[in-house]
């Protein structure tokens, strides 16, 4: 799927932001499998619980039925392109080792980063209980 379309999905994903305290809108759209779009935003709360974009996304996409999210293109406001949190990276993991991460800005510059570029020598549910009685 074309990367400026997903890009330009992120972008207008990002408008519904709900970012009151940090102030740093980010939006996010995850491709399943199927050719499936997903979108998400982050949502702050005033208690500082907050969701990123990227599992917002990842998570309306399993919770639609996706099985497999091949991609995912987040957004931020930040000229310097900017990468998934940990959490997001363990949630990717979870659900692709091998998952492609398109970090973006506003100025459509992007670069594209896999999972395994993000997350090395990762904890996954390949290696739960492995080696124990
Ligand atoms: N945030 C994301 O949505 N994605 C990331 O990858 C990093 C951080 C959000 C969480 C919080 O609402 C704000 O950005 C500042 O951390």
């Amino acid at each position: 799927m074309d990367t400026r379309f997903l890009i330009n999905k992120a972008i207008e994903a990002r408008k519904k932001a709900y970012a009151p305290y940090s102030r740093h809108k980010v939006g996010a759209v995850a491709v399943a499998s199927d050719g499936g779009l997903y979108t998400g935003c982050n949502i702050e709360n005033c208690v500082f619980l907050g969701e990123c974009a990227e599992r917002v996304a990842i998570y309306k996409a399993l919770s639609s039925g996706a099985k497999k999210i091949v991609k995912i293109v987040v957004v931020t406001g930040n000229k310097k392109l900017s990468p998934p949190c940990g959490i997001c990276r363990q949630v990717m993991r979870e659900f692709n080792p091998k998952l492609e991460i398109v970090v973006a800005n506003l100025q459509k510059e992007f670069k594209i980063l896999t999972l395994q570029d993000l997350l090395p020598y990762s904890f996954g549910p390949d290696s739960f209980r492995l080696g124990q009685d």
